[in-house]
């Protein structure tokens, strides 16, 4: 008999890149093939996102175009797994009756059982969250490749008003050290050139007494030649333990994504952030002293409940002060069950709008001023690949995660260390010429320019 195949769409953040390839790893195992046409399915299934409304909404979108595959095969289940799953369970099987499967980020372990209900004409649900799944044994499914994600921690304890992700994904909780390590020796043996551990707050992570700064030197240390990367680092948590650890590894990447969220104390009171505007700043400088040359970024939510103009100003104010290589900029979307739902969503539509524009046009004013003032700099990037935009150049990240365009040379492929020249700069890229092959084992371990 032919296996069932599934097929399968992610949204949203990293964590759910991770997740569906878990999923597909235990789908593997039970039988399952995994298409990559939606028509040739006998399931399909959307990995879902409810951190913003719109994000939920474009979800909508796309079963209701899904939906219309059904009509030639009505044995087709449909089914949304993820942080839609867990908030919008009612709604999606019992109310709009839009899907045949619901099964939140706890339950994939289950899944092919709730298929099975599927298959015999019951809706499968599985939304329980839980206190200790890591999925730790379980070999997540990944094509050959240069990167991968490899999820530490799950949940989050934070709390911040405005977030649905401590509902969606539930309590903090932290995969054990040699898991995570058999796993980066696994990758490396297969080739792969660039981790980047994963987590809503990878600072709390806790293995007995070994915490995040003890996973990331261990983590460090399996391949040289490897780089590591890590998110999302809550600005409250970071030690100096933390701080001190990715400057004494050349292959711990020397970025930080550190989201500041508003420049007003009064707002990030508002949001539950637990730190100040003068605390953050002080994080920033102190990691700037114990790390030559790191760069970070960050996340920002315009127009929160309440956010006068000069709030606002506020926020500029500390991008200019930071000077941020890059940021991923939001405008507030009230989430129902959050705290700051209940909170009047007062800031006007076109006033969060104009004021998110004017955060995104001052992120590029920094991000072209700071890719300028790297001209005739050298940097040391990893080839990921030929450009998306012309098959004569490579494209490639430096250590600061910074994209990097370089000509293709002779003698060099994907997964290659360069040590490159920038001569060019706009506000997303960096274009650079090529100096020399890095050979990370001989070359002092110098995964960095
Ligand atoms: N745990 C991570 C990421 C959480 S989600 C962290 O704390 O950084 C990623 C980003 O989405 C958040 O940092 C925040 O900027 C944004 N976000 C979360 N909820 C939002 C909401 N209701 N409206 C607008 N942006 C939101
Ligand atoms: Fe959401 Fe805050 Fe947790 Fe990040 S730290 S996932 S923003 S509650
Ligand atoms: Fe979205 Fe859930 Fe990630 S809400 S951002 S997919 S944790």
């Amino acid at each position: 008999m032919k296996n069932n195949c599934v097929y399968i769409e992610t949204y949203g953040c990293q964590m759910n890149l991770a997740d569906t390839e878990i999923v597909i790893g235990i789908l593997k195992s039970n039988g399952y093939d995994i298409t990559e046409k939606a028509e040739c399915a006998d399931v399909i299934l959307l990995n879902t996102c409810s951190v913003r409304e719109n994000a939920e909404q474009r979800i909508y979108g796309r079963i209701g175009n899904l939906k219309t595959l059904k009509a030639d095969k009505p044995h087709l289940i449909l089914g949304v797994l993820g942080c839609m799953a867990e908030r919008l369970r009612h709604e999606l099987v019992e109310d709009k009756k839009v899907v045949d499967l619901v099964v939140g980020p706890d339950e994939y372990r289950n899944l092919p059982s709730y298929i099975d209900v599927a298959f015999a004409g019951e809706k499968g649900i599985g939304v329980k969250l839980s206190r200790t799944e890591t999925y730790d044994d379980i070999m997540p499914y990944r094509e050959d490749g240069l990167q991968a994600f490899i999820s530490v921690m799950r949940g989050c304890d934070k709390f911040c008003t405005y977030c649905v992700v401590p509902f969606t994904r539930g309590r903090e909780r932290s995969r054990a050290l040699d898991s995570i390590i058999n796993e980066i020796k696994e990758l490396s043996n297969r080739g792969f050139k660039e981790i980047t551990l994963l987590g809503q707050n990878v600072n709390s992570y806790l293995d007995g007494g070994t915490d995040f700064a003890d996973l990331l030197s261990a983590a460090a240390m399996v391949d040289r030649t490897m780089r590591i990367r890590f998110s999302t680092s809550h600005p409250q948590d970071i030690s100096d333990k933390l701080l001190y650890t990715i400057a004494s590894h050349p292959n711990l990447c020397n970025y930080i994504h550190l989201p500041v969220q508003s420049g007003s104390n009064r707002i990030l009171e508002l949001m539950n952030r637990t730190y100040t505007v003068e605390h953050y700043l002080g994080l920033i400088d102190k990691a700037r002293k114990i790390i030559p040359n790191v760069s970070f970024s960050t996340d920002i939510i315009s127009g929160f409940p309440t956010e006068t103009e000069e709030e606002h100003q506020m926020t500029l104010e500390i991008m200019k002060k930071v000077r941020y290589d890059g940021a991923y900029m939001f405008k507030y979307s009230p989430r129902e069950g959050t705290k700051a739902y209940k909170m009047d969503d007062d800031v006007a539509e076109e006033t969060k709008t104009r004021r998110l524009q004017e955060i995104i046009d001052l992120q590029q004013t920094i991000s072209l001023e700071i890719n300028q003032s790297m001209i005739g700099k050298e940097e040391v990037i990893l080839i990921e690949g030929r450009s998306k935009k012309s098959n004569e150049f490579f494209a490639g990240r430096a250590d600061s995660n910074k994209f990097v365009i370089v000509p293709v040379t002779e003698g060099v492929s994907e997964g290659d260390y360069l040590r490159v020249k920038i001569n060019r700069g706009t506000s997303g890229t960096l274009f650079a010429d090529f100096i020399e092959k890095v050979n990370p084992r001989s070359d002092n371990l110098a995964l960095t320019a």
